[in-house]
């Protein structure tokens, strides 16, 4: 019997907990056994009970939960080899050699790199005697799987990752009580939003919300220029009769030297312009809560197809990304997805914002 294991990493988003659902009800449908690593790459360096066989009945109400039932971190053990080597014998142990991560960029190219070093842990754990010849070999081989959980939708070959659209939803219902008090007082709001380095929920909040101005790091504004433009569009709308003024900034904005551009920064410019200015920052609300209809079918279809995959792919095939690409789920070299994206952060970091804007758009359509 195969035997899976699954598990969330890194900052959790809406739609983990259908994903988990998912993979332990297909998997379990298809003949497998299921177990949850708890607590992200801990639970693998630990073990024990961090790491439990699940039934169907396990994961019953999981899609309508927020955040991630089985528990996430960022593991620092795991950066070492000793940790992998735990990892490796915890797993062999109950014998487990296919895992499913859902997680950001990060924690799934820490699974393919746990991957590439398997067969070198193997030889060292029956080298120092922890685990025998016969143990190993029917597991020489690891399946990686990944499913990309992030509120961001910040990862390449894949139009949406799992959490994205409740982030989104959750944000543009803010902004609508925001902008009801904004219009009240004729106020102006400074909204930050989250996003790394990534402006795609600042702009999807912007256009959703009908904001007045946006900063994304993708389309920075000229270096001590933008002030300028900020107060030309608020002061234009504002004369057009709109009684609130919303800007929205993405937690990584930049101008075009790289310098960031704060909140406080932002508010200060329009206080210059007469606005009674105030910030609101959503931080962790924005993660938080149930997962919108997209987000669970969308992780409940993902993590069916993981599951497939893991069964489907033979030894020599790259561990795949499983993406959604014009409505269709799809499987994509991991590898490549992870170096496509991190091509957009190369791209903004060398001050080539044109080359970044066509990375996401060419990166994203595929
Ligand atoms: O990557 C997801 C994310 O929510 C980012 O948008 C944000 O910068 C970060 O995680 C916050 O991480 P933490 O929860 O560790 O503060």
């Amino acid at each position: 019997k195969k035997k899976i294991a699954v598990m969330t990493s890194g900052g959790d988003a809406p739609g983990m907990n259908p994903a988990v659902r998912a993979v332990v009800r297909a998997g379990i449908y298809l003949g497998c056994d299921v177990f949850a690593v708890y607590e992200g790459y801990t639970g693998l360096v630990t073990g024990g009970d961090l790491l439990k066989k699940m039934s169907w009945g396990d994961v019953r109400g999981f899609l309508s939960y927020g955040g991630t039932n089985i528990g996430t971190a960022r593991c620092m053990e795991f950066r070492k080899r000793e940790g992998r080597l735990m990892g490796a014998y915890n797993m062999i142990s109950n014998g487990i050699d296919a895992l499913i991560v859902c997680g950001g960029d990060g924690s799934l190219t820490g699974a393919d790199l746990f991957r590439a070093e398997w067969p070198s842990l193997l030889d060292e754990l029956i080298e120092t005697g922890r685990l025998t010849k016969s143990q190993v070999a029917p597991h020489r081989n690891l399946t990686i799987v990944g499913l990309v959980g992030s509120i961001d939708n910040d990862m390449a070959m894949t139009d949406a990752t799992i959490g994205a659209y409740s982030a989104l939803e959750r944000i543009s219902e803010m902004v609508d009580y925001i902008d009801a008090t904004a219009s009240s007082h004729s106020r102006a709001f400074v909204v930050e939003v989250m996003g790394r380095h990534c402006g795609w929920l600042g702009l999807m909040a912007g256009l959703s919300t009908g904001a007045d101005f946006i900063f994304i790091p993708e389309r920075p504004p000229k270096h001590g220029k933008w002030q300028e433009d900020l107060k030309h569009v608020c002061s234009k709308h504002r004369a057009k009769g709109r009684r609130k003024t919303t800007v929205i900034v993405a937690e990584g904005a930049i101008d075009d030297q790289l310098q960031p551009i704060t909140s406080d920064e932002v508010k200060k410019v329009l206080v210059e312009l007469g606005l009674d200015t105030r910030i609101t920052t959503l931080g962790h609300v924005q993660r938080g809560g149930t997962a919108v209809a997209y987000d669970r079918l969308l992780s409940t279809l993902q993590g069916v197809e993981a599951v497939k995959a893991v069964l489907d792919l033979t030894p020599e095939d790259p561990s795949p990304m499983i993406g959604i690409l014009e409505n269709r789920i799809v499987r994509r070299p991991l590898v490549e997805a992870v170096a496509l994206t991190k091509s957009v952060a190369d791209a903004i970091e060398s001050k080539d914002f044109d080359k970044a804007m066509s990375l996401r758009d060419t990166n994203f359509a595929e």
